[in-house]
């Protein structure tokens, strides 16, 4: 029986060992995963604090998670999932998936120090005929181009004989890890058509949509490439917003009306986007490829990351009409993580909002239910500001009472990033209101 026929077998009757590198999001959602259905799974995390969490069966994320918690619980108290920081707890698995993060630097090139560090702490533990699974998103060609050689190089083995390797994107997001995780399809991409085929076999037994066998290069595409068109689409959304706003017109009911039109969903314009995934993976998609002219990308990439600084501006447009400088300006910032409901603060588009409304001489309080650090009195940390900006549309902010939020600020100023705001009712409460995409 070859290798990883054999695999196969023990993934089938549960008796194979996984090991899990990196358990944020992802990691600590599939090693989960994997330990309900039966597996004995080890984590491996760089971060101590996260280590001890979930061996004392906490959840390490926090945000409304729903059903992680109690998992997390179960499966370390039935001793199906342990973490540890030490690689040589990985020395008798049989399949590894990698799930470090993978972001980009400032000048939008990809840094895949946790990637190279993985491997060379992976490759002399590494078991003879292992499968090992790239689950982080990467540029197109880095599974093969720089996994497999740092893998053979530190492990001392051939790919295809002494381990086989493959790249099964994810398709999880905060707030809906586990239901994205069982529900979505995958696409399993191997180092040869077996190995995609033993993969196909292990995500069975946690995922119950499609499961596509291809290669990697495709597998890499494919994730870059989802995430890319959200990003394009949502720069659409915005380049409209901007429009509808210039000509004094309203987003919400254009944006309402050519969605009546067949084929057309055009998405809901917004303060910027944010999380560990989106803002880096078009430059991802486009890293490294010769000879095609990937402006649309870059464009709508930067589109979005200017929107922060539009919010910006149409803050000190309030201000103005209240006779407020900016330089003597006290604001409130609503939310900080990048997403309503979640702790996840990565590439939050309220960071950068702070550093313009700072860098124009404003002063600035925040306030998130989500995030420790914010996670304030809202009265209390609205007293005193001239100015209140929703940048998440947290279900906090969704239905605010706004006649209780004019009480508490010193001017009547409301910004709207995210249309939570009914602007009529914020008008009708005395405020002058700006919103993105609002006539
Ligand atoms: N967050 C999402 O919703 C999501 C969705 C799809 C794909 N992805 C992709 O999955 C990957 C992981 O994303 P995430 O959100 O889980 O990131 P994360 O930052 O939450 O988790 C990565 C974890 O890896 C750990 N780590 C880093 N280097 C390590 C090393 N050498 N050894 C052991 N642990 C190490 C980090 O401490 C961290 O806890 C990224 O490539 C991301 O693009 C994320």
């Amino acid at each position: 029986m070859s290798a990883l026929a054999n695999l196969t077998s023990r993934v089938h009757d549960r008796t194979a060992r996984i090991g899990v590198i990196g358990l944020g999001y992802v990691g600590l959602a599939v090693a989960c995963a994997l330990a309900e259905a039966g597996f004995r799974v080890t984590g491996v995390e760089l971060r101590a604090d996260r280590v001890e969490k979930i061996r004392a069966g906490d959840c390490p994320i926090d945000g409304i998670e729903p059903g992680l918690p109690d998992l997390v619980k179960k499966v370390v108290a039935s001793k199906h999932l342990d973490a540890t920081t030490q690689y040589a707890a990985l020395a008798d698995v049989d399949v590894v998936l990698i799930c470090v993060d993978t972001p980009v630097a400032r000048d939008r090139r990809p840094r895949f120090e946790a990637l190279r560090s993985t491997c060379w702490q992976l490759g002399p533990v590494l078991k003879e005929g292992a499968l090992v699974i790239v689950e982080s998103t990467v540029a197109p060609g880095t599974t093969m181009g720089l996994v497999a050689p740092q893998l053979a190089k530190h492990s001392n083995k051939e790919l295809n004989k002494g381990f086989f390797l493959g790249h099964c994107p994810e398709r999880v997001m905060p707030g809906r890890l586990l239901k994205n995780l069982r529900e979505l399809s995958r696409v399993c991409g191997g180092s040869t058509p077996e190995a995609a085929h033993a993969m196909v076999a292990l995500y069975r037994t946690i995922v119950e949509g499609e499961l596509d066998e291809t290669d990697c290069i495709t597998a890499e595409l494919t994730k870059t490439a989802e995430n890319t068109y959200r990003d394009v689409n949502i720069a659409f959304a915005n380049q409209l917003g901007l429009i509808c706003e210039a000509v004094g017109a309203d987003f919400e009911r254009v944006r309402g009306f050519v969605n009546k039109s067949p084929g057309r969903n055009v998405l809901w314009a917004g303060a910027g986007v944010g999380g560990h995934c989106i803002p880096k993976d078009p430059w991802l998609l486009v890293h490294g490829v010769p000879g095609v002219d990937t402006g649309l990308i870059a464009a709508a990439r930067t589109l979005n990351e200017s929107m922060p600084l539009h919010v910006a501006r149409l803050v000190e447009q309030a201000l103005d009409e209240v006779n407020i400088g900016m330089h003597s300006a006290r604001l409130l910032v609503l939310g900080y993580s990048y997403l309503e409901d979640s702790d996840d603060t990565r590439n939050s588009p309220s960071q950068s909002l702070i550093e313009h409304l700072k860098d124009w001489g404003a002063e600035v309080v925040v306030h998130d239910p989500w995030v420790p650090e914010y996670a304030v009195d809202l009265w209390k940390r609205a007293e005193g500001a001239h100015a209140a900006i929703v940048m998440v549309a947290h279900a906090e902010y969704r239905d605010l009472d706004l006649a209780r939020l004019r009480g508490c600020l010193r001017a009547p100023v409301l910004v709207d990033g995210r249309q939570v705001v009914d602007a009529a009712a914020a008008r009708a409460a005395g405020f002058v209101f700006r919103g993105l995409g609002r006539a």
